[in-house]
């Protein structure tokens, strides 16, 4: 089966950390948070071909891919989204690669926890949904006997009973279909909120007799925004955390769970929990909690908590509750 995982956004939410990286590259508890997803989509065992599409920074992202699936059984193809018009106009450009056949489609920018390989056995299209408070904030899905009926984003207060929020799976029975879905939004400039989305798509196939089951997400853990980029990593670093990984380093106490990359030179320092250093980094005379540290960065005479210091990066002093990258200092 074939899975579309749309990835061109620029990640304005996440700037400036992403002036320079793809929002989908940042390492978060280990590896870049595109990676937990395609892991996932490989051990099903079912997904043969992945379809990113790409855009803005997308030859890192291939080159990523690359280096690091290259030997895998799973094909990787690309689509360039030149222009960011919207997720349906993004998942409009795996057309080419996809016959008339069922597709899933995931949000790069998402971690996922659910029952992958029961949701590709559906005999329905189906839409992956979590309960959520306040609703005014997502795509929210209604439904009749499991079926979708109707689904608004983001109703205004009092419009709608369900809680239902669209997490950002979706698996469609007949890929082709929601393609021609898309181009008549195209053909007509049916867009919300200035873009062709894939909601507006999906409830053109409903409206157009096509029945779509709505499923359970039991987990949905977003990377988008600074805030939840660090709760993701501490609920992953948490999830994954094996008493037996120890680490030592010179005058330094480990607080688990912690993820320490290769050739990560560490001294003098207090680190977790919560804290994830990438590859090549150095931190000296420090205390790192709750934050993530990326590629090759340093911190020195340092008092880190909820931070997050892009690739290359130096810091020094008692920083909480910011971002820097590109050498600018972002508050949150
Ligand atoms: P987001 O809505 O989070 O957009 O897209 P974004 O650009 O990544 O981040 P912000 O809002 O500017 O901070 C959700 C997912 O859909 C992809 C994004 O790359 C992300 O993985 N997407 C979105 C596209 O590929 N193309 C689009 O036109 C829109």
């Amino acid at each position: 089966m074939k899975a579309i995982i749309p990835v061109a956004g620029i990640g304005t939410r996440l700037q400036p950390l992403t002036n320079k990286t793809p929002k989908v590259l940042i390492n978060v508890a280990g590896k870049p948070m595109l990676f937990h997803l395609i892991d996932e989509l490989i051990k099903s065992g079912k997904i043969g071909t992945i379809i990113l599409i790409i855009g803005y920074l997308g030859e890192q992202i291939r080159d990523a891919i690359a280096k690091t699936y290259g030997n895998s059984n799973v094909k990787f193809e690309y689509a360039e989204q030149k222009e960011t018009l919207g997720l349906g106009h993004a998942v409009y450009h795996a057309k080419k690669f996809v016959k008339d056949e069922p597709v899933l489609i995931v949000l790069g920018d998402t971690i996922f926890e659910f029952d992958l390989n029961s949701v590709l056995a559906n005999e329905y299209s189906a839409i992956g949904v979590k309960d959520v408070e306040d609703t005014s904030r997502f795509g929210i899905v209604e439904n009749e006997n499991g079926f979708v009926k109707r689904m608004i984003e983001k109703p205004a207060p009092g419009t709608t009973n369900s809680k239902a929020a669209i997490a950002g799976v979706y698996f469609v029975k007949e890929g082709q279909r929601l393609f021609k879905s898309v181009e008549y939004l195209m053909a007509n400039d049916i867009k919300t909120k200035n873009e062709f989305q894939l909601t507006d798509a999906l409830m053109k196939l409903v409206m157009d007799g096509e029945k779509m089951i709505v499923f359970e997400i039991e987990n949905w853990f977003d990377c988008g925004k600074p805030e939840t980029l660090l709760s993701t990593n501490s609920y992953l670093l948490n999830r994954d955390y094996k008493a037996e990984q120890q680490y030592e380093f010179t005058g330094t106490s480990v607080y688990p769970p912690v993820f320490i990359g290769e050739g990560v030179d560490i001294k003098n320092a207090h680190i977790g929990p919560n804290v994830t250093i990438a590859d090549g980094s150095k931190v000296k005379n420090s205390c790192v909690t709750n934050s993530i540290i990326l590629e090759n960065a340093v911190a020195e005479n340092a008092e880190l908590d909820y931070v997050v210091l892009g690739a290359g990066e130096h810091i020094t002093g008692i920083q909480t509750n910011i971002v820097k990258a590109d050498n600018i200092i972002s508050s949150f």
